[in-house]
């Protein structure tokens, strides 16, 4: 599109400019606050909270009261955490100058076990003293980077300990923070909210869905209700499908203990597709704000049609990869990978066509899918908009017209583009499809942040917009859980073996039709 990075200059206005040459990621007041961490010693903390939190302090993204409070049960002192996460650092492939000025910041509090009262009496007078030490007002973020069965135990302990208290005593905030995966059928995500809110409200409580952090996620809303065009065409009356694809070339990797028992629905169905799903057709909320954004999305999951559990396969279609080549590499098929049992019936790959009943959807099918070993790594989505109502040109063009599509690239790809038809060149009448293409990173020079920096900020401030709430998640797994019953009980759907490095099992097609995947 030329001339567009004119444009895209011109349209800042200076307070962003500024913002931007400042190199400061977050608008707002951060409050100062200590940061217990538990499951420190642990992949999540070394890979993602670590880094996530340097980078922050090294860009102006940290209050500057803070304090980092290792937890865990591994026998070291602060000296050894420091080291671990410095090594993790290093590894993270971060340049080291401002390590000493978080290092400073951080301490290690051992606990004998997680539900061990005495440890987490002690963790109170440690944040007592962080308190004193930093200024931080009584503010308090507890991040569980646990195993999930541990939630529950370490949630009753902060409770009984006075840590989950806000405003009393002395006390500013406490904020509590769960990853994934919040149970894993209806059942246990209610017994996992109720245990969390025997200590804490949910206002305190943050559940993260690092997806929703993805830059290009978020723009989904901005993209649908920032501008007037879009929106009266967003509905059956033009659209004729929508894809949401989550496509990877990665295997199993290190994770087949978990994923043996979690397979491709509750890995990525339960929560990064649902969710947008829920931000690619939702109402517009009457404000960008976290419970009216929320409430429209739990009406979204609330109008999910239940599905046909004795005609599934025509809704849904299982895969499980299969040795093949992947970008030119020999790779092993999933029942061959380390942790996996040689007779696996776990699903790597679903399809999935649903339908939302509602007066904007009504009759839409929205096909929703994911694998493991597919031929390229593509997160997107997919809007096929419906064929001209009326071909007035069948006498002189003789074809057939293709229907617009709109592609919101999510990941690696970050773009935009609309599809339509044009006059091809020349003397004859006939036509092409041309493509206006808008990539995200276009026109700006600015810091980006990576999922996690934007979940830690978000945390530190309070603002729970990119965060699962109790009634939607439960929403979500009240139209899962029949399905994932029925894909392990003993009259379960066929698992389709595909070819690692392949688009996906055949049968998808039936189910998508005109041969789109
Ligand atoms: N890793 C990721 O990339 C990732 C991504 C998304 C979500 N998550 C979620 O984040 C959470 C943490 O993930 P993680 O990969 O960091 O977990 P992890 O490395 O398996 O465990 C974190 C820490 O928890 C403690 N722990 C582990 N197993 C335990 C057990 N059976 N009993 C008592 N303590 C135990 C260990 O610390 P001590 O023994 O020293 O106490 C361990 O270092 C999980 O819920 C995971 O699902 C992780």
């Amino acid at each position: 599109m030329n001339g567009q990075n004119e444009v895209l200059a011109a349209a800042s206005p200076e307070s962003v400019k500024d913002r931007e040459a400042s190199g400061c990621p977050v608008n707002g007041v951060l409050e100062p606050c200590v940061m217990v961490i538990f499951g420190a010693t642990g992949d999540l903390t070394s890979r993602k909270l670590f880094p996530a939190l340097y980078t922050l302090l090294c860009n102006g993204g940290l209050p500057e009261r803070f304090a980092i409070v290792g937890a865990a049960r591994g026998e070291m002192d602060t000296e050894a955490f420091r080291e671990l996460m410095r090594k993790a650092l290093v590894e993270s492939g971060k340049p080291l100058d401002r390590w000493g000025e978080i290092a400073a910041r951080m301490r290690y509090h051992r606990l004998v076990s997680y539900d061990h009262q005495p440890s987490y009496v002690a963790l109170a007078a440690l944040v007592g003293e962080l308190d004193q030490e930093y200024g931080t007002g009584g503010n308090r973020l507890f991040y569980l980077a646990l195993p999930p069965d541990l939630y529950g135990a370490a949630t009753r302990m902060l409770g009984a300990a006075g840590l989950a208290m806000e405003h009393e005593q002395g006390r500013g905030w406490s904020r509590l923070v769960v990853e994934k995966p919040f149970g894993h059928d209806l059942a246990s995500a209610r017994e996992l909210n109720e245990v969390l809110s025997e200590s804490f409200r949910e206002h305190q409580i943050f559940r993260i869905d690092h997806y929703l952090a993805k830059e290009t996620v978020q723009n989904l809303l901005l993209f649908r209700f920032a501008n007037a065009i879009f929106e009266p065409v967003w509905n059956r009356v033009y659209i004729k499908s929508l894809s949401i694809r989550a496509h990877e070339t990665l295997g199993v990797e290190h994770r087949a203990g978990y994923y043996e028992q979690a397979g491709v629905i509750r890995d990525m169905f339960q929560n990064h597709l649902m969710q947008v799903l829920s931000l690619a057709t939702m109402e517009p909320p009457s404000l960008f704000e976290a419970d009216r954004v929320r409430d429209e999305k739990s009406k979204v999951f609330r109008c999910l049609r239940p599905f046909p559990t004795d005609s599934i396969s025509s809704h849904l279609v299982l895969g499980q990869y299969v040795a093949g080549s992947v970008d030119g590499s020999r790779v092993p098929g999933y029942v061959e990978e380390p942790g996996v049992a040689p007779d696996s019936q776990t699903p790597t790959y679903a399809m999935m066509r649903v339908f939302i009943d509602n007066w904007r959807w009504q009759g839409v099918p929205i096909f929703l899918s994911s694998g493991k070993r597919l031929q390229e790594k593509r997160t997107e989505v997919v809007i096929e908009f419906k064929e001209v109502p009326y071909s007035m040109f069948r006498n002189v063009l003789g074809e057939h017209v293709t229907a617009n599509r709109l592609t919101m690239g999510i990941h690696p790809d970050e773009v935009v583009n609309l599809t339509f038809q044009s006059k091809h060149p020349g003397p004859r009448l006939c036509l092409r499809s041309v493509t206006m293409h808008f990539h995200y990173g276009q026109g700006y020079r600015g810091p980006v942040l990576d999922a996690y920096e934007k979940v830690l900020i978000d945390c530190i401030k309070g603002e729970q917009i990119l965060f699962w709430r109790q009634d939607g998640l439960e929403l979500c797994w009240s139209f899962l859980t029949p399905i994932v019953e029925k894909c392990e009980c003993k009259d379960r759907p066929a698992l389709h073996l595909y070819k690692a490095g392949t688009m996906g099992p055949e049968a998808a097609r039936a189910i998508t039709g005109e041969g789109m995947w």
